[in-house]
Protein backbone atom coordinates (compact mmCIF):
# COMPACT_ATOMS: atom_id res chain seq x y z
CA UNK A 1 0.00 0.00 0.00
CA UNK A 2 2.04 2.70 -1.02
CA UNK A 3 -0.76 5.05 -2.12
CA UNK A 4 -1.08 8.82 -0.81
CA UNK A 5 -3.86 10.45 -1.88
CA UNK A 6 -2.09 13.25 -0.33
CA UNK A 7 -0.05 14.20 -3.58
CA UNK A 8 -2.99 13.89 -5.33
CA UNK A 9 -5.62 15.94 -2.95
CA UNK A 10 -7.49 18.74 -5.31
CA UNK A 11 -6.36 18.12 -8.62
CA UNK A 12 -8.24 18.12 -11.56
CA UNK A 13 -9.26 14.49 -11.36
CA UNK A 14 -10.57 15.14 -7.66
CA UNK A 15 -12.37 17.83 -8.95
CA UNK A 16 -14.57 16.15 -11.85
CA UNK A 17 -15.12 13.71 -8.92
CA UNK A 18 -16.20 15.80 -6.34
CA UNK A 19 -18.36 17.87 -8.52
CA UNK A 20 -20.02 15.02 -9.83
CA UNK A 21 -20.77 12.78 -6.70
CA UNK A 22 -22.03 16.46 -4.98
CA UNK A 23 -24.31 16.28 -8.20
CA UNK A 24 -25.39 12.99 -7.96
CA UNK A 25 -26.67 13.49 -4.05
CA UNK A 26 -28.27 16.83 -4.68
CA UNK A 27 -30.43 14.98 -7.12
CA UNK A 28 -31.01 11.25 -5.28
CA UNK A 29 -32.05 13.57 -1.93
CA UNK A 30 -34.87 14.78 -3.69
CA UNK A 31 -36.45 11.64 -3.01
CA UNK A 32 -35.49 11.74 0.38
CA UNK A 33 -32.51 10.72 3.14
CA UNK A 34 -29.53 9.14 1.09
CA UNK A 35 -26.84 6.82 2.41
CA UNK A 36 -24.05 7.11 0.61
CA UNK A 37 -21.50 4.17 0.75
CA UNK A 38 -17.29 4.93 0.10
CA UNK A 39 -15.34 2.12 -0.47
CA UNK A 40 -11.84 4.13 -1.03
CA UNK A 41 -12.31 6.59 1.81
CA UNK A 42 -9.43 8.38 1.87
CA UNK A 43 -8.20 10.59 4.61
CA UNK A 44 -11.43 12.89 4.52
CA UNK A 45 -9.82 16.22 4.64
CA UNK A 46 -6.13 17.58 3.07
CA UNK A 47 -3.92 20.15 4.12
CA UNK A 48 -2.50 21.16 0.74
CA UNK A 49 0.93 22.37 2.31
CA UNK A 50 2.89 19.16 2.85
CA UNK A 51 2.92 16.60 0.35
CA UNK A 52 0.61 18.43 -2.47
CA UNK A 53 3.34 21.37 -2.98
CA UNK A 54 5.96 19.07 -4.19
CA UNK A 55 3.39 16.98 -6.69
CA UNK A 56 1.66 20.53 -7.75
CA UNK A 57 -1.08 18.61 -8.94
CA UNK A 58 -3.29 21.31 -6.43
CA UNK A 59 -1.59 23.94 -7.73
CA UNK A 60 -2.80 22.94 -11.39
CA UNK A 61 -6.17 21.83 -10.48
CA UNK A 62 -8.05 23.18 -7.50
CA UNK A 63 -6.16 26.67 -6.85
CA UNK A 64 -6.97 27.26 -10.91
CA UNK A 65 -10.45 26.46 -9.37
CA UNK A 66 -10.65 28.91 -6.58
CA UNK A 67 -9.38 32.27 -9.19
CA UNK A 68 -11.20 31.36 -12.45
CA UNK A 69 -14.02 33.46 -13.10
CA UNK A 70 -15.93 31.35 -15.31
CA UNK A 71 -17.26 28.91 -13.21
CA UNK A 72 -20.63 27.17 -14.06
CA UNK A 73 -23.13 26.00 -11.61
CA UNK A 74 -22.05 22.68 -10.51
CA UNK A 75 -18.23 23.92 -10.65
CA UNK A 76 -19.48 27.07 -8.52
CA UNK A 77 -20.77 24.23 -5.78
CA UNK A 78 -17.60 22.56 -5.27
CA UNK A 79 -15.96 26.14 -5.11
CA UNK A 80 -18.06 27.20 -2.27
CA UNK A 81 -17.56 24.06 -0.35
CA UNK A 82 -13.56 24.59 -0.71
CA UNK A 83 -13.82 28.03 0.42
CA UNK A 84 -15.75 27.37 3.37
CA UNK A 85 -12.44 25.53 4.51
CA UNK A 86 -10.60 28.25 4.01
CA UNK A 87 -12.11 30.84 5.33
CA UNK A 88 -8.81 33.40 5.16
CA UNK A 89 -8.78 32.95 1.18
CA UNK A 90 -6.24 30.91 -0.67
CA UNK A 91 -6.36 26.89 -0.19
CA UNK A 92 -4.24 25.76 2.25
CA UNK A 93 -6.99 22.86 2.67
CA UNK A 94 -9.14 20.49 0.64
CA UNK A 95 -12.05 18.16 1.49
CA UNK A 96 -12.01 14.72 0.24
CA UNK A 97 -15.04 12.96 -0.64
CA UNK A 98 -16.14 11.56 3.29
CA UNK A 99 -16.29 15.27 4.48
CA UNK A 100 -17.43 16.67 1.59
CA UNK A 101 -20.20 14.09 1.66
CA UNK A 102 -20.97 14.06 5.16
CA UNK A 103 -21.30 17.84 4.73
CA UNK A 104 -24.09 17.68 1.55
CA UNK A 105 -26.07 15.15 3.69
CA UNK A 106 -29.68 15.96 4.10
CA UNK A 107 -31.10 14.93 6.96
CA UNK A 108 -31.77 11.64 7.87
CA UNK A 109 -29.23 10.93 5.35
CA UNK A 110 -26.06 8.57 7.00
CA UNK A 111 -21.99 8.60 5.30
CA UNK A 112 -20.43 4.87 5.59
CA UNK A 113 -16.59 5.11 4.53
CA UNK A 114 -14.17 2.57 4.18
CA UNK A 115 -10.40 2.45 4.51
CA UNK A 116 -7.62 0.01 4.11
CA UNK A 117 -4.61 1.75 5.61
CA UNK A 118 -4.79 2.32 9.59
CA UNK A 119 -2.99 5.27 9.80
CA UNK A 120 -5.11 6.83 7.17
CA UNK A 121 -8.04 5.33 8.76
CA UNK A 122 -7.39 7.36 11.73
CA UNK A 123 -7.22 10.44 9.84
CA UNK A 124 -10.54 9.82 8.55
CA UNK A 125 -11.74 9.14 11.97
CA UNK A 126 -10.14 12.82 12.78
CA UNK A 127 -12.00 14.83 9.91
CA UNK A 128 -15.01 12.86 10.53
CA UNK A 129 -15.33 13.66 14.30
CA UNK A 130 -17.84 16.81 13.52
CA UNK A 131 -20.09 14.49 11.72
CA UNK A 132 -22.32 12.45 13.63
CA UNK A 133 -24.30 10.72 10.66
CA UNK A 134 -20.89 9.48 8.89
CA UNK A 135 -18.97 6.72 10.05
CA UNK A 136 -14.99 5.43 8.60
CA UNK A 137 -14.28 1.70 9.09
CA UNK A 138 -11.27 -0.21 8.27
CA UNK A 139 -11.04 -2.90 5.78
CA UNK A 140 -11.39 -3.98 2.10
CA UNK A 141 -14.15 -1.41 1.13
CA UNK A 142 -15.18 -3.14 -2.11
CA UNK A 143 -16.46 -6.43 0.18
CA UNK A 144 -17.67 -4.03 2.97
CA UNK A 145 -19.15 -1.75 0.75
CA UNK A 146 -21.12 -4.81 -0.97
CA UNK A 147 -22.24 -6.23 2.51
CA UNK A 148 -23.43 -2.48 3.63
CA UNK A 149 -25.30 -2.01 0.26
CA UNK A 150 -27.66 -4.53 0.76
CA UNK A 151 -28.78 -3.50 4.15
CA UNK A 152 -29.54 0.01 3.01
CA UNK A 153 -32.26 0.97 0.56
CA UNK A 154 -31.16 3.06 -3.01
CA UNK A 155 -27.79 3.91 -1.52
CA UNK A 156 -25.19 6.08 -3.50
CA UNK A 157 -21.86 4.33 -3.68
CA UNK A 158 -18.90 5.69 -4.77
CA UNK A 159 -15.89 3.26 -5.75
CA UNK A 160 -12.40 5.08 -6.20
CA UNK A 161 -9.74 2.89 -5.98
CA UNK A 162 -5.87 4.00 -6.45
CA UNK A 163 -5.49 1.91 -9.34
CA UNK A 164 -1.82 0.58 -7.51
CA UNK A 165 -3.18 -3.08 -7.76
CA UNK A 166 -3.42 -4.79 -11.35
CA UNK A 167 -7.65 -6.32 -10.21
CA UNK A 168 -8.95 -2.60 -9.43
CA UNK A 169 -10.74 -2.35 -12.64
CA UNK A 170 -12.07 -5.68 -12.48
CA UNK A 171 -13.42 -5.54 -9.11
CA UNK A 172 -14.57 -1.64 -9.17
CA UNK A 173 -16.63 -3.58 -12.20
CA UNK A 174 -18.15 -6.25 -10.51
CA UNK A 175 -18.77 -5.04 -7.17
CA UNK A 176 -20.98 -2.00 -9.22
CA UNK A 177 -22.26 -4.73 -11.06
CA UNK A 178 -23.56 -6.76 -7.95
CA UNK A 179 -24.88 -4.07 -5.86
CA UNK A 180 -27.11 -2.56 -9.01
CA UNK A 181 -28.37 -6.42 -9.59
CA UNK A 182 -29.54 -6.79 -5.87
CA UNK A 183 -30.84 -3.11 -5.82
CA UNK A 184 -31.94 -1.73 -8.59
CA UNK A 185 -32.64 1.91 -7.02
CA UNK A 186 -28.75 1.87 -5.85
CA UNK A 187 -26.80 4.06 -7.91
CA UNK A 188 -22.86 3.67 -8.66
CA UNK A 189 -19.88 5.86 -9.61
CA UNK A 190 -16.79 4.98 -10.48
CA UNK A 191 -13.94 6.88 -10.82
CA UNK A 192 -10.91 5.92 -13.07
CA UNK A 193 -7.66 7.11 -14.63
CA UNK A 194 -7.25 7.82 -18.47
CA UNK A 195 -4.06 6.73 -19.75
CA UNK A 196 -4.45 4.82 -22.50
CA UNK A 197 -7.90 3.26 -24.11
CA UNK A 198 -6.69 0.08 -24.13
CA UNK A 199 -7.11 -0.48 -20.20
CA UNK A 200 -10.18 1.70 -19.84
CA UNK A 201 -11.74 -0.69 -22.77
CA UNK A 202 -11.04 -3.72 -20.51
CA UNK A 203 -13.29 -1.88 -17.63
CA UNK A 204 -16.06 -0.64 -19.98
CA UNK A 205 -16.07 -4.31 -21.50
CA UNK A 206 -16.64 -5.94 -17.99
CA UNK A 207 -19.16 -3.42 -16.79
CA UNK A 208 -21.01 -4.57 -20.53
CA UNK A 209 -20.78 -8.35 -19.77
CA UNK A 210 -22.00 -7.99 -16.31
CA UNK A 211 -24.98 -6.46 -18.25
CA UNK A 212 -24.58 -3.46 -15.86
CA UNK A 213 -27.95 -0.82 -15.74
CA UNK A 214 -27.61 2.95 -17.75
CA UNK A 215 -24.05 3.32 -17.87
CA UNK A 216 -23.06 6.98 -18.22
CA UNK A 217 -19.31 7.21 -19.22
CA UNK A 218 -17.88 10.90 -18.39
CA UNK A 219 -14.26 11.55 -19.69
CA UNK A 220 -12.16 14.81 -18.70
CA UNK A 221 -9.09 14.38 -21.18
CA UNK A 222 -6.68 17.50 -20.73
CA UNK A 223 -4.57 16.29 -23.36
CA UNK A 224 -4.64 13.31 -25.92
CA UNK A 225 -3.57 9.78 -25.07
CA UNK A 226 -0.36 9.29 -26.44
CA UNK A 227 1.68 8.77 -23.55
CA UNK A 228 0.33 5.81 -21.70
CA UNK A 229 2.67 6.46 -18.54
CA UNK A 230 0.71 9.67 -17.87
CA UNK A 231 -2.70 10.53 -16.33
CA UNK A 232 -4.09 12.39 -19.19
CA UNK A 233 -7.15 12.38 -18.35
CA UNK A 234 -9.71 11.03 -15.93
CA UNK A 235 -13.24 9.20 -15.60
CA UNK A 236 -17.04 8.80 -13.64
CA UNK A 237 -18.70 5.73 -14.67
CA UNK A 238 -22.16 6.29 -13.35
CA UNK A 239 -24.06 2.85 -13.11
CA UNK A 240 -28.04 3.07 -13.14
CA UNK A 241 -27.58 6.87 -13.91
CA UNK A 242 -30.12 9.58 -12.73
CA UNK A 243 -32.05 11.32 -15.39
CA UNK A 244 -29.25 14.60 -16.16
CA UNK A 245 -26.30 12.83 -15.31
CA UNK A 246 -25.29 13.55 -19.03
CA UNK A 247 -25.93 17.18 -19.14
CA UNK A 248 -24.10 17.46 -15.63
CA UNK A 249 -21.47 15.38 -16.66
CA UNK A 250 -21.00 17.74 -19.73
CA UNK A 251 -21.03 20.88 -17.49
CA UNK A 252 -18.13 19.47 -15.14
CA UNK A 253 -15.61 17.59 -17.28
CA UNK A 254 -16.65 20.19 -19.95
CA UNK A 255 -15.07 23.24 -17.70
CA UNK A 256 -12.20 21.17 -16.49
CA UNK A 257 -10.87 20.32 -19.76
CA UNK A 258 -11.49 23.57 -21.35
CA UNK A 259 -9.91 25.32 -18.41
CA UNK A 260 -7.19 23.24 -17.10
CA UNK A 261 -6.63 21.12 -20.15
CA UNK A 262 -4.01 21.63 -23.05
CA UNK A 263 -5.79 23.01 -26.30
CA UNK A 264 -6.26 19.41 -27.46
CA UNK A 265 -8.17 18.90 -24.36
CA UNK A 266 -12.08 17.79 -24.58
CA UNK A 267 -14.81 16.26 -22.91
CA UNK A 268 -16.71 13.29 -23.88
CA UNK A 269 -20.04 12.13 -22.52
CA UNK A 270 -21.38 8.89 -23.76
CA UNK A 271 -23.78 5.89 -22.52
CA UNK A 272 -22.94 2.06 -22.68
C1 LIG B 1 -7.97 7.64 -4.25
S1 LIG B 1 -7.84 7.47 -2.52
C2 LIG B 1 -9.46 7.88 -1.97
C3 LIG B 1 -9.82 9.34 -2.10
C4 LIG B 1 -11.19 9.68 -1.60
N1 LIG B 1 -12.22 8.83 -2.16
C5 LIG B 1 -11.53 11.11 -1.92
O1 LIG B 1 -12.14 11.37 -2.97
O2 LIG B 1 -11.18 11.99 -1.13
C6 LIG B 1 -7.81 5.74 -2.31
C7 LIG B 1 -7.75 5.24 -0.86
O3 LIG B 1 -8.09 3.85 -0.85
C8 LIG B 1 -7.34 3.19 0.14
N2 LIG B 1 -7.42 1.74 -0.21
C9 LIG B 1 -6.63 1.00 -1.02
N3 LIG B 1 -7.14 -0.23 -1.20
C10 LIG B 1 -8.31 -0.27 -0.48
C11 LIG B 1 -9.31 -1.26 -0.29
N4 LIG B 1 -9.25 -2.46 -0.88
N5 LIG B 1 -10.37 -0.95 0.49
C12 LIG B 1 -10.47 0.28 1.09
N6 LIG B 1 -9.55 1.25 0.95
C13 LIG B 1 -8.48 0.98 0.16
C14 LIG B 1 -5.99 3.84 0.08
O4 LIG B 1 -5.30 3.67 1.30
C15 LIG B 1 -6.37 5.31 -0.20
O5 LIG B 1 -6.49 6.02 1.00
Amino acid sequence: MNYRHSFHAGNFADLVKHALVLWLMQKMQADGPLHVLDTHAGAGLYDLSGDAVRSKEAEAGVARLMTADNRPALIEALADEVAQFNPQGGVRFYPGSPVLIARALAKGGTYRGFELNPPVKALLDEALADYPNAQGFQGDGYDLATNAALKSKGPLVLIDPPFERGDDYIRSADTAATIVKRDPKAVVAIWTPLKDMETFDGFIRRLDQAKAPNVVVAEARLRPLTNPMKMNGCTMTVVNAPAGTEAAAKEICGWVASTLGDEKAKAEIWTL
